[in-house]
């Protein structure tokens, strides 16, 4: 059973400049919450408690102030600073101490996943005991993901990073479950040409022990990267959808952790206080009176 989570925070956010300058990507809007709410929300979920946030240089103290140390949303929230963006399987070199001898999930800090049944899916997912799982969604667009081959029992038979030719068109998304041997094929990494270390290699090293499984999201749910400017106001529109026709938001983190158990409604008023006069109090004062 899997009790811990990194989210990969930092990065150049390039694509999004002048935004991303002085503010993180993650720090930024989607919709009503922070981006950075949705990775986190995923992982709570999960029903992992034990987080590490890994930010960039810089940006420690922006973080702090949003999310302190998660004992408000019923967390334990670890934060280290990444100095450059080496690639995403930093993250285990990075976190090895915080991942000690277990077995942990990744989520990309800037991935939003959303749908029917994609809890049952995540608490399934966290049972890995040996080897490696990934998400898998089906994209238009396969030459600008990792994507993975499949045979018909669901079992990944190959993977590729941004095929020019096709290959297969189940996009490899940013939410991996690890055994504890990540830390180690982490470590045995060597640059790419673009000179970080690929996600897409260390699932190869699992794939060659025929040790990665893949778990779908159907078309029923909804994964978007956002990465680009265009995806991240496309992001926006489609949580705006979503929340003023049902009334309920997506990742509210103190409903979530209301739901789990985790805090108790004085934490939520504890909340309010914090948030100040906003929309998003407005919908935690409505949950205390639920
Ligand atoms: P990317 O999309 O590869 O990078 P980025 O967000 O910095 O954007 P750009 O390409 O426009 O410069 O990263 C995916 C996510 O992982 C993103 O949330 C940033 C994060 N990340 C790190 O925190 N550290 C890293 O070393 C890398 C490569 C990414």
């Amino acid at each position: 059973m899997i009790k811990k989570g990194i989210i990969l925070a930092g990065g150049h956010g390039t694509r999004m400049s002048p935004l991303t300058k002085a503010v993180n990507k993650q720090l930024l809007p989607i919709y009503d919450k922070p981006l950075i709410y949705y990775p986190l929300s995923i992982l709570m979920l999960s029903k992992i408690r034990d987080i590490l946030i890994i930010v960039n240089k810089g940006q420690l103290n922006q973080y702090k102030k949003l999310l302190q140390n998660g004992k408000n949303l019923g967390l334990k929230i670890n934060f280290i600073e990444q100095n450059y963006p080496k690639g995403l399987p930093d993250a285990f070199i990075l976190g090895e101490k915080f991942i000690g001898k277990d077995n942990v999930a990744l989520i990309l800090g800037d991935n939003f996943f959303y749908g029917q049944n994609l809890s049952e899916k995540l608490l399934e997912s966290k049972k890995l005991k040996n080897g490696a799982k990934v998400f898998l969604h089906k994209v238009s667009k396969p030459e600008l993901y990792g994507v993975a081959r499949i045979n018909n029992k669901n079992k990944i038979i190959g993977i590729k990073e941004k095929p020019k030719k096709y290959y297969s068109d189940y996009a490899i998304t940013g939410l991996y479950y690890f055994d504890n041997k990540v830390i180690k094929y982490a470590k045995s990494l060597k640059p790419s040409r673009r000179n970080e270390i690929e996600i897409t290699d260390l699932l190869k090293k699992y794939l060659s022990n025929k040790k990665l499984s893949a778990e779908i999201i159907g078309r029923g749910g909804a994964w978007l990267d956002t990465g680009s400017i265009e995806d991240f106001y496309k992001t926006s529109n489609f949580v705006s959808s979503i929340e003023n026709r049902q009334g309920f938001k997506i990742a509210c983190l103190e409903e979530i952790s209301f739901n789990n158990n985790w805090i108790k409604k004085n934490d939520i008023l504890n909340s309010i206080k914090f948030y100040g006069n906003c929309d998003y109090s407005k919908y935690l004062k409505n949950l205390l009176s639920r």
